[in-house]
């Protein structure tokens, strides 16, 4: 048995706040303690309640910063890593001048294990302990993603992308290769340790019908995987898709059509909706997946997170590495936050550090293993410092509230603002600098 009691400001969620207002929606404790053991939080409360319970633990003292659940990424390209930040493009360009090129590399077993490696330190460095990743076509893509989450004990999720056309030679696989290829990786992977398989026809452009059947057969035989997909991003994608599949009544339709949508499944971006797609949303429970440093990256548009809420639509939040600019949900919820506004929207910092953590989760289905300091649950915690940066302190040092500390790491904070990552219970937060890669 391992014991580690973690002092510090507690703050954890148990349903969306309302407003502002809202205290009964959290739990915040000044002096606070979780009790971590064999990798779960085994009692959270007041420090002198439970160090009184533990009197043997070890303990480690994080004062006078913030301890949260780890952030919850709920749409990010493993294969992208060295893609973020390349200049000029919208959606189809970007794709295939920039992305399909960089993801071809991914063939090379050893380049997709020194991706995996330098993927999984950017996300602990950002404070994120789950994510529900695209993998590149290749199987060994995915094999580089699962070993290294499992040697981290990273409660993860993703999967190949199926893609059978509309993209270069090295990067197609066909509709019985995606098949047997996910379904091996179903088999060795899925539900082993923290590891979750996700069924992955990446978009409707790049899958043939018959490729989507195969997705629908997949799907139907392992009804316990997420899918993910992309919906509605961009205009010329929604225009080209149309003419690829004559016969849906619109975008969403071909993923309906196909038997894909659920409670499970992920719809990145979602943004140019027709009435009939929203509908079909919420009757099928879907859940789309707001991705704003990516929309505004690739001028793709402003997500309309309250008129799906509207509707009853339960959104994710994301950062779309790499067509989304940053691997920080702090960032991620700060770039939200703004385009919400230009819409009339609002974001308060409870409602988002509620998204990033305990909300994405609960998109998942997964509220009662991750994203909250509950007991019982897996001791994914990160520790929150709202004076990472003389900016921030100067601003944090006027601050009177929780929700404004809040707003100052939301708006300011990215991978400096994480001082502490615990995954599975233990200290995790990459420490050494970036090394040159030897094959970069
Ligand atoms: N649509 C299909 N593939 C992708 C991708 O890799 N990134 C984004 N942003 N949209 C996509
Ligand atoms: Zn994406």
């Amino acid at each position: 048995m391992t014991e580690t009691l973690l002092r510090g400001r507690l703050l954890t969620f148990h349903r969306e706040p309302a407003d502002g207002n809202d205290t009964d929606a959290f739990t915040y404790i000044e002096d606070g303690a979780l009790l971590l053991r064999d990798g779960l939080i085994a009692k959270s409360g007041t420090f002198a309640d439970i160090a009184a319970q533990a009197p043997l633990a070890p303990i480690t003292d994080h004062r006078p910063h913030l301890m949260m659940a780890g952030f919850i990424d709920t749409h990010i390209h493993f294969p992208q890593v060295q893609v973020i930040a390349s200049w000029g493009a919208q959606l189809l360009d970007w794709l295939n001048n920039y992305t399909f090129p960089e993801e071809t590399r991914f063939a090379d077993e050893d380049h997709c294990a020194l991706m995996a490696s330098a993927f999984f330190d950017q996300l602990v460095a950002h404070g994120t302990t789950t994510a529900v990743a695209y993998c590149s076509v290749h199987k060994a893509s995915v094999e580089a993603f699962f070993a290294e989450a499992t040697r981290r004990k990273m409660r993860m999720l993703g999967g190949k992308v199926l893609m059978d056309r509309n993209a270069p030679d090295g990067l197609r696989d066909t509709p019985q290769t995606g098949y047997d290829d996910s379904k091996a990786l179903i088999e060795r992977w899925h539900g082993k340790g923290r590891n979750g398989y996700t069924v992955t026809p990446r978009f409707a452009i790049t899958s043939t019908p018959e490729q989507m059947e195969m997705a629908q057969a997949l799907v139907a035989e392992h009804a316990d995987c997420h899918v993910q997909t992309h919906l509605s991003e961009n205009h010329d994608e929604i225009a080209y898709t149309a003419t690829l599949y004559p016969q849906a009544r619109d975008y969403l339709d071909i993923y309906e059509s196909y038997g894909l949508l659920g409670p499970k499944t992920l719809l990145g971006h979602a943004i140019h909706l027709t009435p009939r797609e929203i509908d079909a949303l919420a009757a099928t429970g879907s859940h789309p997946v707001f991705c704003p440093t990516s929309n505004l990256f690739l001028g793709s548009g402003l997500f309309d997170n309250a008129g799906l809420r509207a509707r009853g639509i339960r959104n994710g939040i994301a950062t779309d590495v790499g067509a989304g600019t940053s691997y920080s949900m702090l960032q991620t919820l700060n770039e939200g936050y703004k385009v919400l506004q230009l819409q009339g929207q609002s974001l308060h910092p409870l409602q988002a550090f509620h998204w990033a953590t305990r909300g994405n989760a609960a998109v998942l289905g997964m509220e009662d293993r991750i994203g909250t300091l509950d007991p019982g649950t897996e001791a994914d915690v990160i520790i929150l410092n709202a004076r990472a940066t003389g900016a921030m302190a100067l601003r944090t040092d006027r601050a009177t509230t929780l929700a404004e500390e809040l707003f100052v790491l939301q708006m300011m904070g990215d991978d400096r603002a994480i001082e502490e990552v615990y995954v599975s219970g233990k200290p995790s937060k990459a420490q050494r600098p970036r090394q040159k890669l030897a094959d970069s």
